[in-house]
Protein backbone atom coordinates (compact mmCIF):
# COMPACT_ATOMS: atom_id res chain seq x y z
CA UNK A 1 0.00 0.00 0.00
CA UNK A 2 1.53 3.59 -1.03
CA UNK A 3 0.60 6.16 2.26
CA UNK A 4 0.63 9.95 0.89
CA UNK A 5 0.52 12.30 4.52
CA UNK A 6 -0.73 15.64 4.50
CA UNK A 7 -0.37 17.78 7.68
CA UNK A 8 -2.24 20.88 7.83
CA UNK A 9 -0.24 23.72 8.88
CA UNK A 10 -1.41 26.48 7.55
CA UNK A 11 -3.55 28.28 10.63
CA UNK A 12 -2.22 30.97 11.87
CA UNK A 13 -2.84 30.35 15.92
CA UNK A 14 -3.88 33.33 16.81
CA UNK A 15 -4.72 32.19 20.82
CA UNK A 16 -0.96 31.43 21.40
CA UNK A 17 -0.57 35.31 21.10
CA UNK A 18 3.24 35.13 19.03
CA UNK A 19 5.20 36.37 16.60
CA UNK A 20 5.76 32.93 15.95
CA UNK A 21 4.18 30.74 13.83
CA UNK A 22 2.11 28.23 15.80
CA UNK A 23 3.75 24.61 14.23
CA UNK A 24 6.73 26.08 15.44
CA UNK A 25 6.28 26.49 19.13
CA UNK A 26 7.78 23.50 20.87
CA UNK A 27 7.00 20.77 23.09
CA UNK A 28 9.79 18.35 24.42
CA UNK A 29 12.27 21.00 22.71
CA UNK A 30 11.14 19.94 19.31
CA UNK A 31 9.11 22.01 17.25
CA UNK A 32 5.03 20.90 16.92
CA UNK A 33 5.26 20.54 13.57
CA UNK A 34 8.29 18.63 13.88
CA UNK A 35 6.70 15.96 15.79
CA UNK A 36 4.10 14.94 12.86
CA UNK A 37 6.92 14.62 10.70
CA UNK A 38 8.80 12.51 12.74
CA UNK A 39 5.99 10.24 13.50
CA UNK A 40 4.44 10.61 9.41
CA UNK A 41 8.36 9.45 8.39
CA UNK A 42 8.48 6.91 10.80
CA UNK A 43 4.68 5.22 9.43
CA UNK A 44 7.15 4.66 6.34
CA UNK A 45 5.58 7.55 4.15
CA UNK A 46 7.72 8.90 1.40
CA UNK A 47 4.81 11.26 0.25
CA UNK A 48 4.67 14.08 3.14
CA UNK A 49 2.88 16.98 2.08
CA UNK A 50 3.13 19.91 4.60
CA UNK A 51 0.20 22.24 4.02
CA UNK A 52 1.45 25.69 5.16
CA UNK A 53 0.47 29.44 4.39
CA UNK A 54 0.95 31.78 7.69
CA UNK A 55 4.30 32.26 8.03
CA UNK A 56 5.11 29.66 5.76
CA UNK A 57 8.70 31.02 4.63
CA UNK A 58 9.59 30.94 8.61
CA UNK A 59 8.25 27.43 8.81
CA UNK A 60 10.17 26.25 5.70
CA UNK A 61 13.71 27.74 6.55
CA UNK A 62 13.44 26.18 10.27
CA UNK A 63 12.42 22.69 9.06
CA UNK A 64 15.27 22.67 6.27
CA UNK A 65 13.81 19.60 4.62
CA UNK A 66 14.12 18.86 1.23
CA UNK A 67 12.78 15.64 1.71
CA UNK A 68 9.20 17.20 2.03
CA UNK A 69 6.28 18.64 -0.74
CA UNK A 70 5.44 22.22 0.58
CA UNK A 71 2.21 22.75 -0.36
CA UNK A 72 1.23 26.87 -0.66
CA UNK A 73 -2.37 27.29 0.79
CA UNK A 74 -2.18 31.35 -0.04
CA UNK A 75 -5.76 32.07 1.69
CA UNK A 76 -7.42 30.13 4.66
CA UNK A 77 -10.88 29.58 3.37
CA UNK A 78 -10.76 26.24 5.51
CA UNK A 79 -9.40 22.33 6.37
CA UNK A 80 -11.03 21.22 3.20
CA UNK A 81 -9.73 23.79 1.07
CA UNK A 82 -6.21 22.88 2.49
CA UNK A 83 -6.06 19.37 1.81
CA UNK A 84 -7.10 20.29 -1.40
CA UNK A 85 -4.22 22.44 -2.43
CA UNK A 86 -1.93 18.96 -2.24
CA UNK A 87 -4.45 16.59 -4.31
CA UNK A 88 -2.44 17.18 -7.05
CA UNK A 89 0.46 15.36 -4.82
CA UNK A 90 -1.51 12.39 -4.31
CA UNK A 91 -0.71 9.09 -6.01
CA UNK A 92 -3.81 7.26 -7.59
CA UNK A 93 -3.78 4.36 -6.08
CA UNK A 94 -2.48 5.51 -2.49
CA UNK A 95 -4.49 6.03 1.02
CA UNK A 96 -3.75 9.18 2.37
CA UNK A 97 -3.59 10.44 5.75
CA UNK A 98 -4.72 14.01 7.12
CA UNK A 99 -3.03 15.10 9.87
CA UNK A 100 -2.88 18.44 11.81
CA UNK A 101 0.66 20.36 12.31
CA UNK A 102 -0.77 21.44 15.85
CA UNK A 103 -1.24 18.14 17.19
CA UNK A 104 1.74 16.58 17.91
CA UNK A 105 1.96 13.72 20.29
CA UNK A 106 -0.38 11.63 18.19
CA UNK A 107 1.71 7.48 18.67
CA UNK A 108 2.49 5.89 15.50
CA UNK A 109 0.61 2.92 16.24
CA UNK A 110 -2.88 4.48 16.86
CA UNK A 111 -1.93 6.10 13.39
CA UNK A 112 -0.78 2.75 11.86
CA UNK A 113 -4.18 1.43 13.22
CA UNK A 114 -6.11 3.99 11.58
CA UNK A 115 -4.50 3.56 8.26
CA UNK A 116 -4.91 -0.56 8.51
CA UNK A 117 -8.89 0.40 8.58
CA UNK A 118 -9.10 1.87 5.14
CA UNK A 119 -10.15 -0.47 2.11
CA UNK A 120 -11.24 -0.04 -1.18
CA UNK A 121 -14.52 0.45 0.35
CA UNK A 122 -14.00 2.41 3.42
CA UNK A 123 -12.51 4.77 5.03
CA UNK A 124 -11.38 5.47 8.57
CA UNK A 125 -12.02 8.16 11.07
CA UNK A 126 -10.07 9.31 14.49
CA UNK A 127 -12.47 9.45 16.86
CA UNK A 128 -12.49 10.68 20.59
CA UNK A 129 -15.26 10.65 22.90
CA UNK A 130 -15.10 13.65 25.30
CA UNK A 131 -16.38 15.06 28.73
CA UNK A 132 -16.66 18.13 27.32
CA UNK A 133 -16.76 17.88 23.46
CA UNK A 134 -16.83 21.81 23.37
CA UNK A 135 -15.40 23.49 20.47
CA UNK A 136 -14.79 20.06 18.44
CA UNK A 137 -17.46 18.98 15.07
CA UNK A 138 -19.50 16.19 16.31
CA UNK A 139 -19.71 12.81 15.25
CA UNK A 140 -22.96 12.09 13.78
CA UNK A 141 -24.48 8.41 13.65
CA UNK A 142 -27.50 6.70 11.72
CA UNK A 143 -30.54 4.91 13.27
CA UNK A 144 -28.26 1.42 12.63
CA UNK A 145 -25.32 3.43 14.94
CA UNK A 146 -23.46 3.88 12.08
CA UNK A 147 -21.04 7.52 11.01
CA UNK A 148 -23.14 9.51 8.46
CA UNK A 149 -21.40 13.02 8.86
CA UNK A 150 -19.95 15.58 11.28
CA UNK A 151 -21.36 18.39 12.31
CA UNK A 152 -19.36 21.36 12.89
CA UNK A 153 -19.62 22.79 16.68
CA UNK A 154 -21.10 26.34 14.94
CA UNK A 155 -23.31 24.47 12.07
CA UNK A 156 -24.56 21.79 14.98
CA UNK A 157 -28.34 22.13 16.61
CA UNK A 158 -29.28 21.10 19.83
CA UNK A 159 -29.35 17.14 19.48
CA UNK A 160 -26.26 17.38 18.29
CA UNK A 161 -24.31 19.21 20.16
CA UNK A 162 -25.20 16.87 23.03
CA UNK A 163 -23.25 14.07 21.29
CA UNK A 164 -20.10 13.75 22.88
CA UNK A 165 -18.06 11.84 20.22
CA UNK A 166 -16.00 13.94 17.93
CA UNK A 167 -13.66 14.69 15.31
CA UNK A 168 -10.06 14.89 16.16
CA UNK A 169 -9.58 15.86 12.75
CA UNK A 170 -7.05 13.03 11.62
CA UNK A 171 -8.98 10.42 8.84
CA UNK A 172 -7.44 8.08 5.97
CA UNK A 173 -8.99 7.79 3.18
CA UNK A 174 -8.43 6.47 -0.17
CA UNK A 175 -6.23 9.25 -3.01
CA UNK A 176 -8.89 8.82 -5.52
CA UNK A 177 -11.84 9.55 -2.75
CA UNK A 178 -10.30 12.56 -1.91
CA UNK A 179 -10.08 13.33 -5.81
CA UNK A 180 -13.97 12.86 -6.56
CA UNK A 181 -15.31 14.66 -3.34
CA UNK A 182 -13.09 17.84 -2.66
CA UNK A 183 -13.87 19.24 -5.00
CA UNK A 184 -17.32 18.91 -4.28
CA UNK A 185 -16.99 21.11 -1.18
CA UNK A 186 -19.27 24.32 -0.53
CA UNK A 187 -18.94 26.96 2.07
CA UNK A 188 -22.04 27.47 2.43
CA UNK A 189 -21.73 27.06 6.35
CA UNK A 190 -21.89 28.77 9.65
CA UNK A 191 -18.22 29.59 9.29
CA UNK A 192 -18.48 29.89 5.04
CA UNK A 193 -15.25 27.56 5.00
CA UNK A 194 -14.62 24.56 2.99
CA UNK A 195 -14.93 22.01 5.46
CA UNK A 196 -12.84 18.94 4.85
CA UNK A 197 -15.64 16.97 7.35
CA UNK A 198 -18.24 17.73 4.89
CA UNK A 199 -16.54 14.43 3.12
CA UNK A 200 -18.01 12.05 5.90
CA UNK A 201 -21.98 12.78 4.63
CA UNK A 202 -20.24 12.55 0.94
CA UNK A 203 -18.52 8.77 1.93
CA UNK A 204 -21.63 8.07 3.72
CA UNK A 205 -23.83 8.53 0.26
CA UNK A 206 -21.09 6.68 -1.61
CA UNK A 207 -21.84 3.56 0.47
CA UNK A 208 -18.43 4.02 1.96
CA UNK A 209 -18.09 2.66 5.30
CA UNK A 210 -16.82 5.17 7.91
CA UNK A 211 -14.63 2.93 10.05
CA UNK A 212 -13.52 4.64 13.83
CA UNK A 213 -10.90 4.01 15.98
CA UNK A 214 -10.09 5.60 18.91
CA UNK A 215 -6.55 6.53 20.65
CA UNK A 216 -5.78 5.19 23.41
CA UNK A 217 -5.23 8.31 25.76
CA UNK A 218 -7.03 11.64 24.52
CA UNK A 219 -3.81 13.66 25.04
CA UNK A 220 -2.67 11.97 21.78
CA UNK A 221 -5.37 14.11 19.90
CA UNK A 222 -4.94 17.22 21.99
CA UNK A 223 -4.10 20.87 19.68
CA UNK A 224 -1.91 22.99 20.71
CA UNK A 225 -4.02 26.41 20.51
CA UNK A 226 -2.72 28.04 23.67
CA UNK A 227 -0.10 28.25 26.08
CA UNK A 228 -1.91 26.36 28.70
CA UNK A 229 -2.30 23.41 26.04
CA UNK A 230 0.51 23.82 24.99
CA UNK A 231 1.93 22.79 28.87
CA UNK A 232 -0.71 20.60 29.07
CA UNK A 233 1.12 18.01 26.27
CA UNK A 234 4.69 18.98 27.53
CA UNK A 235 3.62 17.25 30.84
CA UNK A 236 2.20 14.39 29.36
CA UNK A 237 5.32 14.30 27.24
CA UNK A 238 7.62 14.39 29.83
CA UNK A 239 5.65 11.82 31.82
CA UNK A 240 5.74 9.30 28.78
CA UNK A 241 9.64 9.75 28.71
CA UNK A 242 10.42 9.28 32.60
CA UNK A 243 8.11 6.19 32.52
CA UNK A 244 10.08 4.91 29.59
CA UNK A 245 13.61 5.48 31.12
CA UNK A 246 12.40 4.35 34.24
CA UNK A 247 11.44 1.67 32.54
CA UNK A 248 14.77 0.58 30.87
CA UNK A 249 16.20 1.11 34.56
CA UNK A 250 17.27 5.07 35.12
CA UNK A 251 16.65 5.72 38.60
CA UNK A 252 14.70 9.22 38.16
CA UNK A 253 13.72 10.86 41.77
CA UNK A 254 11.02 12.16 40.53
CA UNK A 255 9.46 11.34 37.43
CA UNK A 256 7.36 15.08 37.65
CA UNK A 257 10.16 17.13 37.67
CA UNK A 258 12.87 15.70 35.05
CA UNK A 259 12.69 17.00 31.78
CA UNK A 260 14.21 15.79 28.38
CA UNK A 261 14.22 18.23 25.52
CA UNK A 262 16.13 15.78 23.08
CA UNK A 263 17.42 12.15 23.00
CA UNK A 264 19.22 10.57 26.10
CA UNK A 265 20.95 7.25 25.70
CA UNK A 266 21.65 5.55 29.10
CA UNK A 267 23.87 2.78 30.72
CA UNK A 268 23.01 0.51 33.50
CA UNK A 269 22.36 2.01 37.11
CA UNK A 270 21.96 6.15 36.06
CA UNK A 271 20.14 7.83 38.81
CA UNK A 272 19.16 11.79 38.22
CA UNK A 273 17.56 13.79 41.16
CA UNK A 274 14.75 15.87 41.00
CA UNK A 275 14.65 19.51 38.58
CA UNK A 276 17.13 18.08 36.06
CA UNK A 277 16.98 19.13 32.19
CA UNK A 278 18.76 17.19 29.78
CA UNK A 279 18.93 18.60 26.21
CA UNK A 280 19.96 17.68 22.85
CA UNK A 281 21.52 14.85 22.69
CA UNK A 282 22.71 13.46 26.18
CA UNK A 283 24.80 9.99 26.46
CA UNK A 284 24.92 9.16 30.27
CA UNK A 285 27.39 6.05 31.02
CA UNK A 286 27.37 3.17 34.12
CA UNK A 287 27.29 4.19 37.44
CA UNK A 288 26.55 7.71 37.54
CA UNK A 289 24.86 9.50 39.80
CA UNK A 290 23.82 13.12 39.01
CA UNK A 291 22.27 15.64 41.10
CA UNK A 292 19.50 18.31 41.42
CA UNK A 293 19.28 21.31 39.31
CA UNK A 294 21.33 20.38 36.97
CA UNK A 295 21.36 21.04 33.29
CA UNK A 296 23.41 18.73 30.75
CA UNK A 297 23.22 19.75 26.88
CA UNK A 298 24.59 17.63 23.97
CA UNK A 299 27.53 16.10 25.99
CA UNK A 300 28.53 12.37 26.96
CA UNK A 301 29.38 11.76 31.16
CA UNK A 302 31.51 8.81 31.46
CA UNK A 303 30.81 5.82 33.57
CA UNK A 304 31.04 6.54 37.39
CA UNK A 305 31.10 10.40 37.58
CA UNK A 306 29.24 12.23 40.15
CA UNK A 307 27.61 15.27 39.03
CA UNK A 308 26.73 17.37 42.15
CA UNK A 309 23.77 19.76 42.48
CA UNK A 310 23.23 23.08 40.50
CA UNK A 311 26.11 21.98 37.72
CA UNK A 312 25.53 23.01 33.80
CA UNK A 313 27.45 21.25 31.53
CA UNK A 314 26.98 21.92 27.62
CA UNK A 315 28.84 20.30 25.06
CA UNK A 316 31.62 18.85 26.55
CA UNK A 317 32.56 14.84 27.00
CA UNK A 318 33.28 13.89 30.39
CA UNK A 319 35.75 10.56 29.99
CA UNK A 320 34.39 8.75 33.41
CA UNK A 321 34.96 8.49 37.52
CA UNK A 322 34.59 12.48 37.39
CA UNK A 323 33.60 14.46 40.21
CA UNK A 324 31.72 17.46 39.07
CA UNK A 325 30.24 20.27 41.25
CA UNK A 326 28.41 21.16 43.61
CA UNK A 327 27.90 24.69 40.81
CA UNK A 328 30.14 23.69 38.52
CA UNK A 329 29.86 25.38 34.64
CA UNK A 330 31.54 23.53 31.85
CA UNK A 331 31.05 25.17 28.54
CA UNK A 332 31.19 24.03 25.22
CA UNK A 333 34.74 22.13 24.49
CA UNK A 334 35.65 20.92 27.40
CA UNK A 335 36.76 17.61 27.91
CA UNK A 336 37.79 15.42 30.95
CA UNK A 337 40.47 12.74 31.43
CA UNK A 338 39.48 10.10 33.84
CA UNK A 339 39.06 10.94 37.66
CA UNK A 340 39.55 14.64 36.67
CA UNK A 341 37.30 16.95 39.16
CA UNK A 342 36.19 20.33 38.72
CA UNK A 343 35.09 21.63 42.28
CA UNK A 344 31.91 24.26 43.17
CA UNK A 345 32.28 28.03 41.25
CA UNK A 346 34.61 26.71 39.08
CA UNK A 347 33.80 27.73 34.83
CA UNK A 348 36.02 26.02 32.02
CA UNK A 349 35.43 26.29 28.15
CA UNK A 350 37.16 24.85 25.46
CA UNK A 351 39.27 22.82 27.81
CA UNK A 352 40.98 19.79 28.02
CA UNK A 353 41.47 18.71 31.01
CA UNK A 354 44.09 15.10 31.79
CA UNK A 355 43.68 12.29 33.80
CA UNK A 356 43.51 12.39 37.18
CA UNK A 357 43.70 16.99 37.53
CA UNK A 358 42.18 18.64 39.89
CA UNK A 359 40.39 22.27 39.32
CA UNK A 360 38.81 22.54 42.72
CA UNK A 361 37.32 25.28 43.62
CA UNK A 362 36.57 29.27 41.73
CA UNK A 363 38.65 29.26 39.12
CA UNK A 364 38.65 30.12 35.12
CA UNK A 365 40.03 27.62 33.12
CA UNK A 366 39.49 28.57 29.08
CA UNK A 367 41.09 28.20 26.17
CA UNK A 368 43.62 25.52 27.84
CA UNK A 369 45.01 22.21 28.04
CA UNK A 370 45.90 20.73 31.00
CA UNK A 371 47.95 16.90 31.33
CA UNK A 372 47.62 14.90 33.91
CA UNK A 373 47.44 15.13 37.42
CA UNK A 374 47.81 19.33 37.36
CA UNK A 375 46.70 20.54 40.47
CA UNK A 376 44.90 24.36 39.96
CA UNK A 377 44.28 26.18 43.01
CA UNK A 378 41.33 28.13 44.20
CA UNK A 379 41.11 31.26 42.02
CA UNK A 380 43.34 30.44 39.38
CA UNK A 381 42.32 32.61 36.17
CA UNK A 382 43.31 31.69 32.45
CA UNK A 383 43.70 35.42 31.24
CA UNK A 384 43.18 33.97 27.60
CA UNK A 385 41.80 37.15 26.13
CA UNK A 386 43.54 40.74 25.66
CA UNK A 387 40.08 42.23 24.75
CA UNK A 388 41.07 41.85 20.78
CA UNK A 389 42.12 38.14 20.68
CA UNK A 390 42.18 34.71 22.24
CA UNK A 391 45.26 32.74 23.21
CA UNK A 392 46.28 29.44 24.92
CA UNK A 393 47.47 28.18 27.96
CA UNK A 394 49.01 25.09 28.23
CA UNK A 395 50.06 23.40 31.62
CA UNK A 396 52.23 19.79 31.77
CA UNK A 397 51.61 16.98 34.20
CA UNK A 398 52.08 17.24 37.28
CA UNK A 399 52.24 20.97 38.12
CA UNK A 400 50.81 22.80 40.52
CA UNK A 401 49.36 25.95 40.92
CA UNK A 402 49.11 28.12 43.72
CA UNK A 403 45.91 29.59 44.40
CA UNK A 404 45.03 33.07 43.04
CA UNK A 405 47.30 32.81 40.19
CA UNK A 406 46.71 34.83 37.02
CA UNK A 407 48.04 32.69 34.13
CA UNK A 408 48.36 35.21 30.89
CA UNK A 409 47.84 33.78 27.83
CA UNK A 410 49.88 32.63 25.50
CA UNK A 411 51.90 30.62 28.00
CA UNK A 412 52.88 27.52 28.85
CA UNK A 413 53.65 26.05 32.41
CA UNK A 414 55.69 23.09 32.38
CA UNK A 415 55.78 19.55 33.26
CA UNK A 416 55.86 19.28 37.18
CA UNK A 417 56.44 23.29 37.37
CA UNK A 418 54.83 24.90 40.53
CA UNK A 419 53.36 28.36 40.58
CA UNK A 420 53.73 30.53 43.71
CA UNK A 421 49.88 31.75 45.23
CA UNK A 422 48.81 34.62 44.09
CA UNK A 423 51.77 34.81 41.25
CA UNK A 424 50.43 36.97 37.93
CA UNK A 425 52.36 34.80 35.21
CA UNK A 426 53.12 36.27 31.79
CA UNK A 427 56.20 34.27 31.16
CA UNK A 428 56.38 30.38 30.03
CA UNK A 429 57.76 28.18 33.17
CA UNK A 430 60.26 25.49 32.19
CA UNK A 431 59.17 21.90 33.83
CA UNK A 432 60.00 21.47 37.42
CA UNK A 433 61.32 25.10 37.88
CA UNK A 434 59.03 27.58 40.12
CA UNK A 435 57.41 31.27 39.51
CA UNK A 436 56.76 33.30 41.69
CA UNK A 437 55.57 36.69 40.32
CA UNK A 438 54.26 38.91 43.26
CA UNK A 439 55.48 41.81 45.33
CA UNK A 440 58.03 40.34 48.11
CA UNK A 441 56.56 40.38 51.35
CA UNK A 442 58.15 43.06 53.79
CA UNK A 443 57.56 42.61 57.50
CA UNK A 444 57.80 45.92 60.22
CA UNK A 445 58.07 44.90 63.72
CA UNK A 446 56.50 46.23 66.02
CA UNK A 447 54.17 48.48 63.77
CA UNK A 448 52.49 51.67 65.19
CA UNK A 449 48.65 51.20 64.21
CA UNK A 450 46.92 54.74 63.68
CA UNK A 451 44.89 55.69 66.57
CA UNK A 452 41.67 57.41 66.81
CA UNK A 453 41.77 61.47 66.68
C1 LIG B 1 -11.35 21.05 12.94
C2 LIG B 1 -12.46 20.17 12.44
C3 LIG B 1 -13.29 19.70 13.63
C4 LIG B 1 -12.44 19.00 14.65
C5 LIG B 1 -11.27 19.89 15.07
C6 LIG B 1 -10.30 19.10 15.88
C7 LIG B 1 -13.06 20.92 10.22
C8 LIG B 1 -13.99 21.74 9.42
N1 LIG B 1 -13.28 20.90 11.52
O1 LIG B 1 -11.95 22.20 13.48
O2 LIG B 1 -14.31 18.81 13.19
O3 LIG B 1 -13.19 18.62 15.76
O4 LIG B 1 -10.56 20.36 13.91
O5 LIG B 1 -9.33 19.97 16.39
O6 LIG B 1 -12.16 20.30 9.67
N2 LIG B 1 -5.89 24.64 8.55
C9 LIG B 1 -5.25 24.92 7.38
N3 LIG B 1 -5.88 25.69 6.44
C10 LIG B 1 -7.13 26.16 6.64
C11 LIG B 1 -7.78 25.85 7.85
C12 LIG B 1 -7.14 25.09 8.79
O7 LIG B 1 -4.10 24.50 7.18
O8 LIG B 1 -7.63 26.82 5.74
C13 LIG B 1 -5.18 23.81 9.58
C14 LIG B 1 -4.91 24.57 10.87
O9 LIG B 1 -3.66 25.18 10.82
C15 LIG B 1 -4.97 23.46 11.90
C16 LIG B 1 -5.97 22.46 11.31
O10 LIG B 1 -6.02 22.73 9.94
O11 LIG B 1 -3.75 22.80 12.04
C17 LIG B 1 -7.34 22.56 11.93
O12 LIG B 1 -7.85 23.84 11.72
P1 LIG B 1 -8.77 24.56 12.80
O13 LIG B 1 -9.13 25.88 12.28
O14 LIG B 1 -8.14 24.47 14.13
O15 LIG B 1 -10.06 23.64 12.75
P2 LIG B 1 -11.19 23.58 13.83
O16 LIG B 1 -12.16 24.65 13.56
O17 LIG B 1 -10.62 23.47 15.16
MG1 LIG C 1 -8.61 23.73 16.05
Amino acid sequence: MLLDIVILAAGKGTRMKSALPKVLHKVGGKSLVSHVIDTAKNLGSDNINLVIGHGADRIKEQLNDASLHYVLQQQQLGTGHAVQQALPNLREDSVCLILYGDVPLTSGQTLAELVALVSDDSMALLTVTLEDPDGYGRIIRNAQGNVSAIVEQKDANKDQLAVNEVNTGIMAVQAQHLQKWLPLLSSDNAQQEYYLTDIIAMAAADHIDINISQPVDELEVLGVNNRIQQAELERYFQTEQALNLMEQGVALADPDRFDLRGELITGSDVSIDINCVLEGRVEIQDNVSIGPNCVIVNSTIGSNTVIKANSVIEESIISGDSDIGPFARLRPGTELGLGAKIGNFVETKKAKIGKGSKVSHLSYIGDAELGENVNVGAGTITCNYDGVNKFNTTIGDDAFIGSNSALVAPIKIGQGATIGAGSTVAKDVGANGLAVARAKQRNIANWQKPTKK
